[in-house]
């Protein structure tokens, strides 16, 4: 069975090198402007080439635009200098920086030289628009070295790029350098477990092996401690309502507690809580068989938790964070639950299940009721809960809804922070009559339109007791083509605890 492990081997090093012309590599990576300012180093390397790069930019072929770049042939000493293009130097804004760090990353990651050197020293930014640059530009090169290959026999032509040299040159010591590289790792390090965690097929990735994955997380953090609620557990504390959805299948529901310690023993934790549904075949509610295979994916969420514990962790947030991801496999059997069934939730609500295809919010509304226990200072649960939120936000956005217009906030501001944005949609009480139900305290499933207003509703009913936000990632999570995860919202979510943190 696939381990679902990735290896780390990329390696950053950040050193100032004074004279970037007589610097030995097989891969130089520059900055470069429409407004062809060359500077003093790149002249120098220039000239070495015989005026290869003020020739490229003068026949026009390459545009210097954000997101362009292009590979000229060197010499013995420089092999190749890939060029890549930042827009006209007076407006080098936050966009056009992140553009430039993911531009070099994917060109660095897509070469063919084992060793690069990417040369930031003529940069016309500030310090802290450097910081910011090279953490961006650390997480995607991490990100861009990704390939799966869980479940592929035949190996696949895999990145070779293993050490990345930076120069800030005077802009940034080198001592100052490693931290934002370091953090910028971490984060794409979180992201990749998480996209290989959701990448995962229904057969290799069920709820036992999440466990796994919990107790792997502990095993390699000190700060990490995971605990693991099976079934008997489960039927012990009254999850009657998560339990109905793990029924019709043969694999068994699982709970997985993960305590990070990062602050003060008495500190109130955050709490992360994912819906980890390993296969949604919809239940006895079957959903059509086109695209079936997409909802391997549902356990979106709750790779995201993973994911944002391993970044925090690799990152020692000085914040305590607790991870809460409900497992369970949609099957429907002589055992599922059928429209109409009525359960008991631990929160003592009865709720009539009338599509068994809304299960989600069935593990969710468990999970938040037993992440009550830790008196939260804010929950934020995570979750590919609707297909209503692609038709409203598409891929783009993560929708956002919350009980605090401060979390509601701090979100917002971190998906913009990061690049990976959310969208804050409303969850008024003028939408819960929609979940009455005549047999049960509430109903599964709205009457009306907006359906993930009305599956955010229900969750609100089970969040009432502290701070909650609910970020529905069924459009953000994965992208249909090419088929795969993308591994958000962790950056989100590395963003936001990062913030809560102070850091
Ligand atoms: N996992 C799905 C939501 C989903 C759909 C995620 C498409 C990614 C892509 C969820 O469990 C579901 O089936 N939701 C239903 C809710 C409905 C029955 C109220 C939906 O969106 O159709
Ligand atoms: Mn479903
Ligand atoms: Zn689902």
């Amino acid at each position: 069975m696939p381990s679902g492990e990735i290896m780390t081997t990329l390696s950053f090093t950040a050193r100032k090198i004074d004279r970037i012309a007589e610097h030995k590599t097989p891969m130089l990576v520059v900055p470069m402007f429409e407004d062809h300012v060359l500077g003093e180093d790149l002249d120098r390397i220039d000239a070495q080439f015989g005026g290869a790069l003020s020739q490229t930019l003068a026949l026009g072929d390459f545009s210097a635009k954000p997101g362009s770049h292009v590979a000229l042939a060197g010499n013995k000493s420089i092999q190749r200098v890939i060029m890549i293009g930042c827009g006209v130097a007076a407006s080098f804004d936050t966009a056009a920086q992140h553009k430039f760090a993911e531009t070099a990353a994917t060109a660095m990651a897509k070469g063919k030289a084992r060793d690069a050197t990417l040369n930031l020293a003529s940069l016309p930014v500030t310090s802290a628009d450097l910081g910011t640059i090279l953490e961006v530009f650390a997480k995607h090169v991490t990100m861009a070295c990704y390939v799966y290959d869980a479940t592929i026999a035949k190996p696949k032509e895999t990145p070779v790029l293993k050490k990345v040299t930076v120069n800030a040159g005077a802009i940034l010591s080198p001592a100052k350098t490693k931290g934002p590289l370091g953090v910028g790792q971490a984060i794409g390090e979180g992201t990749n477990l998480t996209r290989n965690l959701v990448n995962l097929p229904g057969n290799v990735c069920t709820p036992r092996y999440l466990s796994q994955q919990g107790r792997s997380l502990a095993k390699r953090y000190e700060s990490i401690k995971t605990t693991v609620l099976g079934e008997k557990k489960m039927q012990e504390l009254g999850m009657g309502s998560l339990l109905s959805v793990g029924h019709g299948s043969d694999q068994e529901s699982q709970l997985i507690i993960m305590e990070y310690s990062g602050g003060k023993a008495k500190d109130a934790p955050y709490a992360l809580v994912g819906k980890g549904i390993t296969f949604d075949t919809g239940g006895i509610s079957l959903k059509p068989g086109m695209k079936m295979d997409e909802m391997k994916f549902d356990m979106g969420g709750a790779g995201s938790v993973f994911g944002t514990l391993q970044a925090i962790a690799d990152m020692k947030l000085p914040i305590n964070v607790v991870g809460v991801v409900a497992a369970a496999e949609n099957m429907p059997s002589g055992r599922a639950t059928k429209p109409g069934d009525v359960v008991k939730s631990m929160s003592g609500k009865t709720i009539e299940i009338l599509n068994t295809d809304a299960e989600g919010r069935l593990v969710l509304c468990d999970a938040l009721t037993y992440v009550g226990r830790y008196k939260p200072r804010e929950v934020v649960d995570i979750a590919t809960l609707t297909g209503a939120i692609i038709v409203a936000l598409g891929n783009l956005a993560t929708g956002i809804f919350a009980n605090d217009d401060d979390l509601a906030n701090a979100l917002l501001d971190a998906g913009n922070k990061s690049n990976d944005r959310g969208w804050q949609l409303p969850i008024w009480d003028d939408y819960q009559m929609q979940l009455d139900s005549r047999f049960a305290d509430v109903a599964n499933i709205g009457t009306g339109g907006a359906g993930s207003v009305t599956a955010a509703c229900f969750l609100a009913r089970f969040a009432e007791k502290y701070k909650w936000a609910h970020l529905d990632v069924a459009g953000s999570a994965f992208s249909s083509s090419p088929k795969g995860a993308t591994g958000r919202p962790v950056p989100m979510l590395v963003e936001y605890l990062r913030a809560r943190a102070g850091r």
